[in-house]
């Protein structure tokens, strides 16, 4: 048994032998995880021992930590968060219970669940100083280019913070999950011009997204649970993702121990491209695009043309291979929130064309592309009143609760070592530095103008001489 970072992983039964060029070999252990058929060849000691590297752009098939937190069979099209398939907890849990769960590894008991919503409810409200930044932003700023700025300014207010003590960590995890919802909110209002609201104590966690969203200062607001149920799925759904490009980024960035509110702006920076996070608000932009079932043959013709700027958006899947359980859950969720709602999307119907189209297309079948969790998200957030605009700030909101959780593993477990790749160098060789002269010619306006030496004017009295005293 290996035992790396306090964790172990089985790897002293079997062995991998690679053959250099130079004929030597070199034995790698083999490392199995706690669930799954993936084997882990460790290369750890790899350049130490022969001077090689190995070359992976986009970490295709690199294992960059161990962790304990999400478990995903992509052939299987299987997640787990803690062991708990996300569909079971998407039925039975509430959002802030999935929380808890991804923070601290168990699902908590009545007391310390009820001491945790205690503990999140006190950590809503933000600085009033970083609620008046909010006043500085321009009315058609993205809410995502304010959710990056706001996120990294709560490093001003907590700047003192100590990632190596337990209770400092405890405090930034708590406090980014109870406050960037809030922040996600006051982002929305700021974009719409509308007075930015408080959370309220009696409300749930979604609830109080959907009060600090559409509640004004003007008439009571009385939550939809229809609403509320909806928000709830789709905050446990987009909670964590094990090592995605913005999660990898938030555990590269905290690798430096930089402070942790900085490390998730930066998170939220790396979700916001539309390869990753942005995708929900894409799909919606290509459906209006296509806008009727009629279009679809002929967009579907130019996605396989791979004409320049045209994807199938909220398709494919980098660990999935197979329908991602995701997608599914919130497809299910979107039928039956329109029709609880009442509320009659004909985006819906070229989404469900343009699936039916996509899956029995040897283009989409052969690279096993199937709809992700961005698919089916969008229409259903519509369908509750949230912007276009807002879509990847609800991924941002939802995923800083993995986020968080990752960053607390690391820094626990001490899988601190600072994450620098290698790089395969194509540039120019060595080559010497001919020293020119690079000043420029001066133009009329740009000449010296040398001016006598005069008395400034605030010496203009004279000024008596004291020799002569
Ligand atoms: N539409 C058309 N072709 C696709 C798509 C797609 N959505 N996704 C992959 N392909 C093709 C790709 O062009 C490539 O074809 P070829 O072998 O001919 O070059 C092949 O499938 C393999 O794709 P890849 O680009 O190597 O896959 P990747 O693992 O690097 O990228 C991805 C994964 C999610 C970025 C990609 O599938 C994609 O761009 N999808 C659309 C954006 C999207 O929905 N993103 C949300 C991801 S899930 C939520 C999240 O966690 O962020």
């Amino acid at each position: 048994m290996a035992c790396l970072f306090g964790k172990s992983a089985e790897g002293d039964d079997e062995e991998a032998v690679l053959k250099l060029p130079n004929g030597k070999e070199h034995r790698i252990k083999v490392l199995k995880p706690t669930s799954g058929e993936d084997l882990f060849l460790d290369i750890r000691d790899l350049h130490r021992l022969t001077g090689y590297f190995t070359f992976d752009p986009g970490f295709t098939c690199t294992g960059s930590c161990l962790s304990a937190i999400t478990f995903i069979d992509g052939p299987k099209g299987i997640c787990l968060y803690r062991g708990y398939p996300v569909p079971e907890l998407v039925e039975h849990a509430q959002a802030l219970e999935v929380a808890h769960l991804l923070l601290v590894g168990e699902k908590a008991t009545k007391e310390e669940y009820k001491s945790f919503k205690r503990e999140i409810q006190k950590s809503m409200l933000v600085h009033e100083k970083v609620k008046a930044m909010f006043a500085n932003f321009t009315i058609n700023a993205h809410p995502m280019a304010i959710m990056v700025a706001v996120t990294g300014a709560l490093s001003c207010i907590f700047s003192e913070l100590d990632p190596f003590d337990e209770a400092h960590r405890w405090l930034a995890c708590t406090r980014l999950i109870a406050k960037v919802p809030v922040l996600a909110c006051m982002a929305y209002k700021t974009s719409i011009g509308q007075p930015l609201m408080y959370p309220r104590a009696d409300l749930s966690y979604a609830e109080n997204f959907l009060y600090m969203m559409f509640a004004t200062p003007m008439e009571e607001y009385k939550v939809n649970p229809v609403a509320a149920k909806a928000i709830n799925a789709f905050m446990i759904l987009h909670m964590d993702h094990e090592q995605n490009a913005s999660t990898s980024t938030v555990r590269i960035a905290g690798s430096s121990q930089a402070n942790p509110y900085a490390c998730i702006a930066a998170g939220v920076a790396s979700l916001w491209g539309p390869a990753h996070g942005g995708a929900n608000e894409a799909v919606i932009t290509m459906l209006e695009q296509i806008g009727t079932r009629e279009n679809v043959g002929k967009f579907i013709a130019d996605v396989k043309a791979k004409k320049e700027g045209v994807r199938l958006m909220g398709f494919g899947h980098r660990v999935y291979k197979n329908y991602d359980p995701r997608a599914k859950v919130m497809k299910g969720l979107v039928a039956q929130v329109l029709k609880e709602l009442g509320v009659d999307d004909p985006l819906l119907g070229v989404a469900q064309e343009l699936e039916k189209a996509a899956l029995s297309d040897d283009y989409f079948v052969q690279r096993k592309l199937y709809p992700n969790v961005d698919y089916y998200s969008g229409i259903m957030l519509r369908a509750i009143g949230i912007p276009t605009s807002m879509f990847t700030v609800m991924f941002a909101m939802s995923r800083t609760v993995g986020w968080v959780s990752q960053w607390n593993e690391m820094v626990a477990e001490g899988q601190m070592r600072i994450g620098r790749p290698r790089q395969l160098y194509v540039g120019p060789q060595e080559r010497t530095w001919k020293p020119e002269d690079m000043s420029e010619e001066k133009s009329p306006s740009q000449t010296v103008v040398n001016f006598a030496p005069r008395r400034s004017s605030s010496f203009s009295k004279r000024v008596p001489d004291v020799s002569t005293r």
